[in-house]
This record gives structure tokens, sequence and C-alpha cells, in this order.
């Protein structure tokens, strides 16, 4: 996800651009970069990191005129670098583009275009686009944008610049959001609301498959095969502070809400058109090292620990190969068993958690191949190992993990039925129907959102709770962790995760009257066992919520709520179960006053040990 402002009117374009951005850094921040038009001439200025960084090149070499567009990168294809930073330009210095999405065609264009000549200057697939305008420029701007739009697939929010046309801007949206600012002889483009909020609340929101042609005077918008569209003027009522979470009050129930999207996202590319294949090009491995690994170590901490531990119960029971999973902290001072074939997996959404790292550079050390599950392109983690599977979730600015938490999750799964198929440890219509059940999660995480206004009022029981427990057995137990952990560190509850099955083995004396327990009941074949292990708290008159899917009539007889689940594969319910635990753990926290995105004592990315 990357920050887009485009501005052309009266005022200093340099001004527009870098205040837009900042409000934007919360889309990214990899790094930053402005195109501006003066006197037919286009300048770019961009660096790697942060804001502050270009602020400081254009101090010495500021941006001159009123006509301009701006980036801000989350980092896809090409790591973070001042060449891949965008505003990208074509050989001629004609264009130039800013974009946000993925090029999925991009490696056949760039082919075809290095044929016919063109030089570039990074790995990114957005450049790509610039050389394609300069080599379908006709002479017209609009026309040739249309044309454009015809040869790229992918999604796309993108904005041109072009020298040969000083009085224009012309945005494209397929897929990414892109909306049109609308003020007193000025108009302005932006990948979302806050970056112009300061000058208008009047906008265009562009919808898929449209452009718009930004003028001073006016905006013309139109289908991307160039058929005029009328759109109606959305007036925005947010203030500017809840604009950057996208109209949410938190950026933690804002990024709940991300999932679905995060989740198709992460699978996008990732599984075969005809449905029976998971497709990981990113892995370099060899399809001998496939059949060869013997064993897996995750390493990982907080959340991402408890990915790895949905990891390796379906990596166990889909590739049948053992997986052990390890907190950061103790496995770098452990001496780990290994062998050759060892497969060490790091999990980190920052990629920069100094416990996880020192995993993965012990793993190293040893000779370990290691592969890196993040969500940040160009992270420490991600540069160090030798594989990286990326999460697309975005950037995640809530300290609390929650999209990045399920996005890992579908790494996993990808990963261990990859893993099956190539090791043939299960049938063909077995994956066939796995790989249907993954590709239709994004839906069943829209569904699951549904429950929120439920939780929302359950969470009010939670409000002068002291002590609360998750129970659950197999999946349903790594996911009352995961539960556990998002309860204590927002709503500062004390929770507790714990197997079902061991509660008679001591904890049992902690569960008196009114105490709440969630009890989840996902896994068919230890459904019954888990119903009587709750029949055991609520024998000792517990406050019980269950969980389970729709259509259980049982499970309501045994406690005193239900959440619902949509219906997908046991094997993929940590996905649906995660969901209302999150929700619980937010609405927890507002309902106690707490400081939900930022909560005490606790940092995004913990970068010591
Ligand atoms: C998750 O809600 C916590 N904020 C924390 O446990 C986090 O998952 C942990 O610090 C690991 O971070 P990483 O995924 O960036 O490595």
């Amino acid at each position: 996800m990357c920050g887009i402002v485009g501005y052309i009117g009266a005022r200093k374009v340099q001004d527009v651009v870098l205040e837009g951005l900042r409000k934007l850094e919360y889309r990214g921040y990899d790094s930053a970069g402005i195109a501006t038009l003066d006197h037919k001439t286009i300048r770019i200025s961009k660096s790697l990191g942060r804001m502050a960084n270009l602020e400081d090149k254009l101090v010495t070499e500021p941006a001159t005129g009123t006509i301009g567009i701006g980036h801000t990168r989350w980092a896809t294809h090409g790591r973070p670098s001042d060449e891949n930073a965008h505003p990208h330009q074509d050989c001629s210095g004609r264009f130039a583009i800013v974009h946000n999405g993925i090029v999925e065609n991009y490696l056949t264009l760039r082919d075809e275009l290095t044929a016919k000549g063109h030089q570039f200057e990074s790995e990114t697939d957005t450049e790509v686009v610039a050389h394609l305008i300069e080599d379908l420029y006709n002479g017209d701007l609009f026309s040739t944008m249309v044309n454009v739009a015809k040869h790229i697939r992918g999604a796309y929010a993108l904005v041109v610049l072009s020298k040969d046309h000083p009085d224009m801007l012309i945005a494209l949206r397929k897929s990414s959001p892109l909306i049109i600012g609308l003020g007193e002889h000025e108009n302005f483009v932006a990948s979302d609301i806050p970056a112009i909020l300061e000058y208008t609340r009047d906008v265009y929101v562009l919808d898929d498959g449209e452009m718009a042609v930004v003028r001073q005077n006016g905006v013309e918008c139109f289908s991307l095969e160039g058929t005029p569209v009328h759109k109606d003027v959305y007036q925005v009522t947010w203030d500017a502070v809840s604009a950057e979470r996208g109209g949410y009050p938190h950026f933690m129930l804002k990024e709940i809400h991300e999932q679905p999207k995060a989740i198709r996202d992460t699978l996008t590319g990732r599984l075969s058109e005809d449905g029976r294949r998971v497709v990981l090009s990113e892995l370099t491995w060899s399809k001998s090292y496939t059949k060869a690994v013997d064993r897996i170590q995750i390493v990982a901490c907080g959340t991402s620990w408890h990915a790895g531990l949905v990891g390796k119960a379906v990596i166990e029971k889909l590739a049948r190969i053992p997986v052990e999973v390890e907190i950061g902290s103790e496995y770098r001072y452990r001496d780990p068993i290994q062998t050759e074939n060892t497969l060490v997996i790091v999990i980190s959404q920052s990629g920069e958690t100094a416990d996880t790292l020192a995993g993965l550079r012990e793993a190293k050390a040893r000779g370990r191949r290691v592969l890196a599950i993040t969500n940040v392109v160009g992270s420490s983690v991600a540069r160090e190992a030798d594989d990286v599977i990326i999460t697309w979730a975005g950037p995640e600015i809530a300290v609390a993990s929650t999209k990045a938490y399920t996005t890992q999750l579908i790494a996993l799964y990808l990963l261990a039925a990859y893993f099956a198929q190539e090791r043939e440890t299960q049938e063909p219509d077995k994956l066939k129907e796995i790989i249907s059940a993954l590709g239709n999660l994004p839906q069943v995480a829209e569904q699951v959102l549904d429950t929120a206004p439920q939780i929302e009022e359950f969470a009010q029981t939670y409000k002068g709770a002291a002590d609360t427990f998750f129970i659950g057995r197999s999946l349903d137990y790594s996911v009352a962790m995961e539960g556990a952990l998002k309860l204590k560190e927002i709503s500062y509850i004390h929770a507790e995760a714990y197997a079902a099955g061991e509660l008679k083995h001591g904890t049992l004396a902690l569960i008196t009257e009114g105490v709440p327990v969630i009890a989840l009941a996902t896994q068919p074949e230890l459904y019954e066992k888990t119903v009587s292990n709750i029949k055991e708290v609520k024998a000792r008159d517990a406050f019980v919520l269950g969980m389970a899917w729709v259509g259980d009539e049982e499970l309501e007889k045994s406690v005193d709520e239900v959440i619902y689940l949509p219906a997908t594969l046991p094997l993929l319910a940590p996905i649906a179960a995660v969901i209302p635990l999150q929700l619980l753990a937010y609405y927890a926290a507002v309902a106690r006053g707490n400081d939900v995105d930022k909560p005490r004592n606790l940092a995004k990315s913990v970068t010591v040990e």
C-alpha cells in the first residue's frame, strides 16, 4: 500500500505534495519522492527512508512550479532504495508517474520494451508503465493513457505528469484507491482523504476502472475505455485525525477490517488458475531440497509465534514434516538439534524483531537454509534469509497485530500445501479442496466481521473483569493463545489460554462463579471432548462464550452465548476464529478507555533483546 498525492493550481506544489505525503505515511514509508513541472521541465527528487530524508534534499534543491505528483512507498517489487523510489520516468524524461498497486505483467512488458531499446533504472514494476507510456505516446496524453490501460494487468492507482501537457494530470484507478479533491481554481489527486482534507472536503471517489483528467479549473471523469462518466461530489465529514484511519476510530479496528483484502492480496498470484496447485515462485530452493527437508524449526515471537503454532499443525498434517515452534529469545540460546536438511522459518511482521533476527543468524551460522515470512519488503529478515514469502497486509500501524497474523497464517497454509503437493503427501483432490477453501477465505473473513456488533456488546461484560480464560483443543488451542495475548496487551485484563483437556490438571481451581471463559469448538474430531471440558467450567459457574460453526445446535446448550462462524474447512478455522477474538480485545479495551493503538509498555517492533 503506498501513498499518492497530485496537485494542480496556484499554490507552491512542493508544499501541498509534501504535506499530503506526510498525512499518508501510514500507507508506507520505505521511500518518498516528488516530481514537479516548471518551465516545461520535469524535476524529480526522491530518497530512501522516511519523508524527512526527502525534505532534507529539497532544502538545497527545492521543487518549483504549481503542478506535480508525490509518492510515499511501501515496497512490493524492488527493495527500498533511491532508484526504486517513485516517481519514475521514461527514457526521454517527458513523463513522470507514481503508482500504488502491482502490475502483474510487468516482466513481459519490460522484456518487450527492452527489446525496443528502452533503458530501465529501477527494479520496479512501476517504471515499466512510464516506458510503456513513452512507447505508446501519440501526442495526446488522454488517448495514450486509454491505450496504456489496455496493456497493463493487475491493481493500480496511477497519476501521470507530462511536460507536453502542463495543464493537466491524468489519474487512473483499477483496484487501488484514488480520490480527486475539488478546490477553487485548484484540484488534487490522492490515495486517501487525509492528504487533501486541509484544502477541500469535496471529492470525487474514482471507482474501479475509471480515470480522471485533472486541470486547474475542472475535472473530467471517464471509464478506462475513455467513455465520459458522471461523478457525484462526495462531501467528507471526517475530522483530519480519523481520516488517517479511514474513518475508523482506531488503526486497530481499521486493520481488523482490512483482513479480507489483506488475505486476498496475500493469496494473489499464489494459487494456480486451475485451482489445483500452489505457486510459490519466490522460493529459490530446488525440488530435491523440497523433498529432502526432514525437519522444520519455526522461530518467532509474540503473535508471530502463535502463527507458527498453527503453521506446525498444518505443515505436519499436510506434509508430514516434523515441526518445532521456537520462541526467538529461547531458540538463540538453546543449541538446537538440527540436520543439514533442517529448514528454519522465521516469522516476523516487522522483520526487525531482535530475538527473531538473532534466531535467523544463529541458524545461518549453523549452515541452515532460512525462509522468512514477513510483511516488510527489504526488512532485515527479508534481506538476510535465503528465501522470503511476503505477506501483503500493507503497513500495520496498531501495536496489536491483527492482519499480519492472518496473512502469516495464509503464508503458512500455502507453504504446507506446497510441500504436500511437491512431496505428494496428499491426494490431488484433497489439495484441490484445500486450495478452493483458501481462495474463499476473504469472503469467510468478510462474513465473520459481521459478528462485530455481537462482540461489541459481549465485550461490555469484560469491562470489570480481572481474569479470563481461553480454552480449546488442537488448532483451537493455538488460536486461544492469540486471543489471550490480544486481550492482555490492549485491555490489560489478565488472560490465559489453556488446552481444554489440561484444565483439570490444576488451572480448573481458578474457575469460579462468573469467571469469563472463551471456549473454541471448531475441530469436529475433538468437539465432544471440548464440550465436556466446557461443561467442567460451567459446573463451576463460569460465564462461557462459545465459538462454533454456523448450524451447530449443540453448543448453545452448554454455554451462555455462542459466536457462530461461517463455514470453511476445520483446518482453516484459525482464520475465521481469530477475528472475533481480535474484536473482543478491541472492544474490551475501548470499554476500559485504553489507548488501543498504543498500549502501555509496548512497542510495535521490539528491536532490542
Ligand atoms: C502482537 O500483537 C504483539 N504486538 C507482539 O507480540 C508482536 O507480534 C511481536 O513483538 C513480534 O513482532 P514481529 O512479528 O514484528 O516480529
